[in-house]
């Protein structure tokens, strides 16, 4: 996510690792899907590509390395430079991206199914088999519910929503996307990735988790200072990480892969959360309303407890990691290893049978919508993984102790009343250009 130009490299968050697993499990039903990938006698799977940033041409050009029959059909993007932008990335000179052989072949995207604005998503989803869900995350909900409405299988980016009322709308289309037998899978990577699935395997070895630590811990993302002659809606979605509606914050847009390994290896996601956070160094005008540190403790209904920690702030040490602890020993799951107490290792992943996370998502998804199968449903949990992410935030925002039942059922609905340019987002900057921070203790949660 560099300054308006998508890359395809994964690293730009992820500088420690790169990481994956199937949230939920793999289900192992077979069974052809609503979806209508094999309409007539042309058995190409046709993908939409929605939200056309960094990692929604990155997700693309997966998509159409997954090795299957794959053709990209459609794109939508809120604005025409980052359309235009993606589709020279994909069809233009791959190379530098490290991307071998000629996509462009499988790409047929004439003007007519590129589609601009707030309302492109339909049309696009329309045209497809199977769409991805790239934008930035305060839309998926409602590109997730319209791409689940017509039956298509997904790959949508994590976070899914970032507010309870958004995480409730997931969880309901996830019921219907089960019900339609639709594959999804959400970008929380490390579901997919060998060294996490090898660890989770063996993660008895440990006995009962007893408590865990997990932390997205660098420098920071890009800011996109406000231009001349654009309207606030523009502004906040040109600008998007600086604002909740459409981001999160930093704990959910980021910190989310690590607390939501610790929620996958538990097998169960908090009670309640208490915690602490606040901006030392994000001051500027174009930071908007984000914090750059939050430290959450989770606790879990056996009464294990998740200490969480994430910092935006440059020239502090930067870790991006989990470490589960167990009644018999830990699971360090940056160094891929399990230990018992007095340190002997029981288990050590080889680092050299790593595989590319990001890519086998899309090697796993579109082998099974291929084969007609029905094997993937991840979006529940990468609902729930979201409202953790967002119940840390209430908890550091509010600095009460929050609890999930009432978080997620309190009406906190952050997106504004119209999705148009001249829309006034919730959030808006005061006479000196300055927007509302959370103050723990004077905000409430909800
Ligand atoms: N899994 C990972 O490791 C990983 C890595 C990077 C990003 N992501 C996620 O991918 C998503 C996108 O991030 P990014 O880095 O690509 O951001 P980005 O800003 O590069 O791209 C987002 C794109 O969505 C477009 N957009 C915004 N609103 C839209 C709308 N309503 N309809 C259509 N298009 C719209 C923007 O114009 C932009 O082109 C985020 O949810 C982010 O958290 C995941």
């Amino acid at each position: 996510m560099q300054n308006n130009k998508p890359s395809f490299g994964n690293s730009r968050r992820e500088f420690v690792k790169t990481t994956g697993l199937i949230s939920g499990g793999v289900i192992a039903a077979p069974l052809l899907s609503q979806a209508n990938f094999h309409s007539g006698a042309d058995d190409t799977i046709k993908v939409a590509l929605i939200g056309c940033g960094g990692r929604g041409t990155g997700a693309a050009v997966q998509a159409l390395r997954s090795k299957q029959k794959v053709k990209l059909v459609a794109m939508a993007d809120a604005f025409r430079d980052r359309l235009d932008a993606s589709y020279k990335s994909i069809t233009g000179d791959l190379s530098e991206a490290g991307v071998s052989g000629d996509l462009t072949k499988m790409v047929d995207v004439p003007e007519e199914r590129k589609f601009t604005g707030f309302d492109g998503y339909q049309k696009a989803i329309a045209l497809a088999d199977v769409v991805i869900l790239a934008t930035p995350p305060g839309f998926r909900p409602i590109h997730f519910e319209e791409a689940v409405k017509q039956g298509k299988h997904i790959f949508m980016e994590k976070p899914v929503a970032t507010d309870p009322e958004g995480v409730k709308k997931v969880l309901v289309a996830a019921e219907e996307a089960k019900q339609k037998k639709l594959n999804v899978v959400v970008g929380l990577q490390r579901h997919y990735q060998t060294s996490y699935r090898e660890l989770f395997k063996r993660k008895d070895l440990i006995g009962d988790i007893t408590s865990a630590q997990a932390w997205w811990n660098n420098d920071g993302v890009w800011v996109r200072p406000r231009k001349e002659g654009q309207t606030e809606m523009e502004y906040q979605m040109r600008n998007w990480y600086y604002f909740n509606w459409l981001c999160g914050d930093h704990i959910t847009e980021q910190h989310i892969h690590n607390i939501d390994v610790i929620n996958w290896f538990k097998g169960s996601y908090p009670v309640k959360a208490q915690g602490f956070g606040g901006r030392e160094v994000r001051k500027g005008k174009d930071h908007g309303e984000i914090f750059d540190h939050h430290f959450v403790e989770f606790h879990y209904a056996d009464g294990s407890i998740l200490n969480s920690q994430c910092r935006h702030i440059p020239k502090t040490s930067a870790k991006v990691d989990e470490l589960l602890i167990g009644t018999k020993g830990k699971i360090y799951c940056g160094a891929a290893n399990i230990r018992d107490h007095k340190g002997n290792v029981l288990y050590q992943f080889d680092k050299k049978t790593e595989n590319e996370p990001y890519q086998n998502e899309h090697v796993e998804l579109f082998a099974a919508i291929a084969k007609g199968e029905y094997k993937f449903a991840d979006a529940e949990n990468g609902a729930k993984s979201t409202m953790t992410s967002i119940l840390g935030r209430m908890a550091t925002y509010s600095g009460q102790v929050v609890e999930w039942d009432k978080a997620l059922n309190c009406g906190l609905n952050l997106q504004p009343t119209a999705y148009t340019w001249d829309t006034l987002p919730k959030s808006l900057p005061d006479a000196n250009g300055n927007y509302k921070i959370a103050i723990p203790g004077v905000t409430k949660y909800y």
